[in-house]
């Protein structure tokens, strides 16, 4: 039995990738492929599970490999790819369908948000979507899975399946349990217009995130804009978690100087938040600026691109297949 250690995570190819991606996700998938075996995936089937346009789509599967490619990971270090090109991805979610069970779906917070008040209208792939999650994770056997804080619940139900499966088919560690990690510094980037809610694709206005393909002057005017308070910043975090907005404007900062919050608090306390707004923007544009510029020339060169997952749908394949022959021996299919 192996106890290697393997990462993997995967990114929904459904439009502009943004701060919350890259400082919950991307950044970290980069630090792991120095010294991990990883593998990262652009989960079109996951994008399904809401409608997508199929030419909106197409072109989003290459922008997110683009997004991983332009924030630091190499394909000769980590394989990249995207799910839909390696069918164990789907036949693993169906075998696992089976074994998860649907009172643990149903505390899943993520498909109560998603599928909002009419939950008939939903579509049934939305609803095990987390099955297919658990599916991209054990089907490589990987061990460490890092995600932002909003996947945590998604991540123990592949546990639970993980440990259902190895009691059902009575394979003691047939599946390792995978760990998610987290950031403890930023494990959520907010909102810039409602920090009590997470940076997100879906939300309606523009100016609540900071996309990678931004110019400068958009981030400069992002910042501009974004919610913060009338009061100089206050010296003590508890008065700073009534005042979630501000308190998302000192953690991004903090994490893209590479400080820590307390530190950070300290050096701003007193201060006008016109002054965090200008510091801030300045080392955005300073790390977030190249990467939308490099995002938009690989994107001139999409066959290079298409190329790029090939080669990664191949080099997964193969350890996909390894293990599902293994896989459909222990449920005893032919
Ligand atoms: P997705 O595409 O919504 O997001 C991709 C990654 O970005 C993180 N993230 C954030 N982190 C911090 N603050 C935010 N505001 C923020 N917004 C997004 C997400 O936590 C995620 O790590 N279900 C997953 C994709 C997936 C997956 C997997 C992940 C499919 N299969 C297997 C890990 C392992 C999702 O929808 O991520």
């Amino acid at each position: 039995m192996s106890k290697k250690k393997l990462v993997f995570s995967g990114v929904q190819p459904t439009g502009n990738l943004h701060l919350g991606n890259y400082l919950g996700a991307l950044k970290k998938f980069v630090s792991l492929q120095k010294d991990m075996e990883c593998i990262y995936c652009v989960v079109d089937l996951h994008a399904i599970t809401v409608f997508q346009d199929p030419i909106q789509l197409n072109e989003n599967i290459l922008e997110t490999t683009a997004g991983f490619l332009a924030s630091g990971l190499d394909p000769d270090k980590s394989i990249i790819f995207n799910q839909s090109s390696v069918s164990g991805h789907a036949e693993l979610a169906w075998i696992l369908n089976c074994v998860s069970r649907m009172g643990w779906l149903n505390r899943m917070t993520q498909f109560k948000d998603k599928a909002g008040a009419d939950k008939e209208k939903a579509s049934v792939g939305l609803y095990i979507y987390p099955n297919l999650m658990a599916a991209d994770i054990l089907l490589y056997k990987a061990t460490h899975v890092p995600v932002g804080d909003d996947q945590k619940q998604h991540l123990e139900l592949s546990r639970d399946v993980a440990q259902k499966f190895n009691n059902d088919y009575k394979c003691k560690d047939f599946f390792p349990l995978p760990e998610p990690l987290i950031s403890k510094n930023i494990s959520r980037v907010m909102s810039l217009r409602d920090g009590t809610k997470k940076m997100s694709k879906s939300e309606e206005s523009d100016y609540s995130r900071i996309n990678l393909k931004d110019s400068a002057d958009e981030i400069r005017k992002k910042i501009k804009k974004a919610k913060s308070d009338s009061e100089p910043i206050p010296d003590d975090i508890k008065m700073l978690e009534k005042k979630p907005e501000a308190l998302n404007l000192l953690t991004i900062y903090a994490e893209l100087s590479k400080t820590d919050l307390k530190k950070t608090i300290a050096e701003m306390s007193g201060k006008d938040y016109s002054l965090l707004k200008a510091k801030l923007t300045e080392i955005l544009i300073e790390e977030i600026a190249p990467v939308g510029k490099e995002i938009k020339k690989l994107l001139n060169d999409k066959q290079q691109l298409k190329k790029i997952l090939l080669k990664g749908s191949e080099k997964a394949n193969v350890i996909a297949e390894e293990n599902l022959k293994n896989i459909r021996e222990k449920v005893g299919l032919i």
